[in-house]
C-alpha cells in the first residue's frame, strides 16, 4: 500500500515515516501542545523521541503527561485538565492507542468546560460543543478512536466505564504509520483485531432494511481483517498486512460504513461492564461477549446471521436450515478468535459469574431500562448472556 492522505473528516496521514510530520500538523492549530502518552512502549521504541524532534522542528512548545493505562482512568484526565489549563496549551496530542486517545479527548473537553468532566460521561451534562483540537499518532489498530467521536473513561469510584460521543472530539488529524504497530505483543494484536471485528458486527446487526451496499462494505472489511490478522501474528514485520489492518480498523469505526443504518452496540456496553470491574482488555472482553450475544439474539433475525455466515465465513447456504447455517457462522467466528489466541469464554479469562447480576444491572442502569438497538435487552437478558459466555 502506498502512502496517502484522506479526510473523513479527520485528516488521515497514512504510511511509512509519516510521524515525522506531526509537528507541522500540530502547528496548524497551536504553538503549544500537551503531549499525552501511555506506559513505556512509545518511549522504548523511539517514537516519542521522533515526535519531540518533530514538534521542536516545527516550533511547537509542549508539556508532557505520560502514564495512561489501558481502560483509561478519570483521575489521569483530571491531572491532564489541570496541566492543560495551567500551561495554556492549544492542542492535545495523543501518542498511543485508544486509551491514550480517549484520555486526550477527555482532557480536550474538560479544559474548556465550565463543569466537571465526568458529567459528560455519566450523562449529567448534554453533549459538549467545544474542545481543544486533538491530534493523534496511532500505535495500535483496534479502538478506532483515531477518527471517531467516541471516548471511553473509567471512573475508579464505582468502577464505572462510560462513553462520551461528541463531534467536537473527532481528531483533527491522525497519523497512521503501520510500522509503529510492529512492536505490539501477540495478545494486543489479537485484542485489536477482535475489537475491529466487533465494531463491524455492531454496525452489521441492524433492523433497518435495504442496506445491502453497506452490508457488503462491512462484509468486505471483515473479510480483510480475517485475512490479514493471522498473517501479522505469523510475521509481525509484514508491513502490507499491517497497512490493511490499520486502514480497516480506522474505517471500521469512523461511521463511513454505517451510514443509513442503526447499529446495535449492546455487546460493547456489556463488555464495558467487564473491563470496568475486572480491568480486562476491551478486545479480549468482546471476544467472550460477542459470540454469546449472537447465540442469544440469533432468532431475532436468523436470515441476517445466515447471510453473514455465508458471505463472510464461506458457510454453504442451506435453504432448509437457515438456523444451522447461522450457528455454523458463530462457530467459525469462535474458532477464528481462538486461532488468534483469544479466549471465547469468561472462564478462559479467569472470571466466574459472581458479579454477573451486578454488571447486568449497571449495564442497563436499572431494571426499567434496556441496552441495544437490534434487540433491546433488559438486565435479565444481559445476565443470561453473561451465563451463556461462561
Ligand atoms: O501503555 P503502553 O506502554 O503504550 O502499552 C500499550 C497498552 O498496554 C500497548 N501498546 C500500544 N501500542 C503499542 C503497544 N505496545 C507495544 N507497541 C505498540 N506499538 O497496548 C496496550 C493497550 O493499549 P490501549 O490503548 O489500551 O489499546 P486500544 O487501542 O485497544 O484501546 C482500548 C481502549 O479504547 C476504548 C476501550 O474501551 C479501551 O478503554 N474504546 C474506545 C473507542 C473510541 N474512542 O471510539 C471505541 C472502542 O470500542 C473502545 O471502547
Ligand atoms: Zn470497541
Amino acid at each position: 500500500m502506498e502512502n496517502f492522505v484522506s479526510q473523513l473528516p479527520t485528516k488521515i496521514i497514512f504510511g511509512r515515516g509519516t510521524e515525522a510530520g506531526v509537528g507541522a500538523e500540530a502547528a496548524r492549530y497551536s504553538k503549544k501542545a500537551l503531549l499525552h502518552f501511555g506506559g513505556s512502549s512509545a518511549e522504548k521504541s523511539g517514537l516519542l523521541a521522533r515526535v519531540r524532534a518533530s514538534l521542536a522542528a516545527a516550533g511547537v512548545e509542549w508539556v508532557e503527561l505520560g502514564g495512561v493505562k489501558p481502560n483509561p482512568a478519570l483521575s489521569m484526565v483530571r491531572r491532564g485538565i489541570a496541566l492543560a489549563r495551567a500551561e495554556n496549551v492549544g492542542i492535545v496530542l495523543a501518542v498511543g492507542g485508544g486509551s491514550v486517545i480517549d484520555s486526550a479527548k477527555a482532557i480536550a473537553v474538560g479544559t474548556l468546560a465550565g463543569r466537571d468532566i465526568w458529567d459528560f460521561y455519566s450523562g449529567a451534562a448534554p453533549e459538549p460543543k467545544e474542545a481543544l483540537p486533538v491530534g493523534t499518532v496511532l500505535t495500535i489498530p483496534a479502538a478506532g478512536s483515531e477518527s471517531s467521536g467516541g471516548s471511553v473513561l473509567t471512573n475508579e469510584e464505582g468502577a464505572l466505564k462510560r462513553a462520551l460521543n461528541a463531534d467536537c472530539i473527532v481528531p483533527r488529524f491522525s497519523i497512521l504509520n503501520p510500522e509503529l504497530a510492529m512492536t505490539l505483543p501477540a495478545g494486543q494484536i489479537a485484542n485489536g483485531a477482535a475489537d475491529i471485528m466487533a465494531h463491524l458486527f455492531e454496525r452489521y446487526f441492524t433492523n433497518v432494511g435495504h442496506v445491502d451496499f453497506s452490508d457488503r462494505l462491512i462484509e468486505a472489511t471483515l473479510r480483510a481483517v480475517i485475512a490479514v490478522a493471522p498473517r501479522i501474528l505469523a510475521d509481525k514485520t509484514d508491513y502490507d498486512a499491517w497497512a490493511e489492518l490499520m486502514w480497516a480498523g480506522c474505517l471500521a469505526h469512523n461511521n463511513l460504513l454505517d451510514r443509513g443504518r442503526i447499529g446495535d452496540w449492546a455487546s460493547h456496553m456489556i463488555e464495558h461492564e467487564l473491563s470496568g470491574i475486572y480491568d480486562v482488555a476491551h478486545g479480549a472482553g468482546l471476544a467472550v461477549i460477542f459470540p454469546a450475544w449472537m447465540k442469544y439474539t440469533l432468532s431475532h433475525d436468523t436470515a441476517r446471521f445466515a447471510q453473514l455466515a455465508v458471505r463472510v465465513w464461506g458457510v454453504e447456504p442451506g435453504y432448509f436450515d437457515q438456523e444451522a447455517v447461522a450457528r455454523e457462522g458463530i462457530a467459525r467466528l469462535e474458532a477464528f478468535w481462538k486461532g488468534l489466541g483469544l479466549q471465547v469464554r469468561l472462564s478462559g479469562l479467569g472470571f466466574g459469574l459472581d458479579r454477573a447480576a451486578e454488571m447486568a444491572r449497571k449495564c442497563t442502569e436499572g431494571d426499567a431500562f434496556t441496552t441495544g438497538q437490534f434487540v433491546k435487552l433488559t438486565s435479565a437478558d444481559i445476565e443470561r448472556i453473561y451465563r451463556l459466555a461462561e
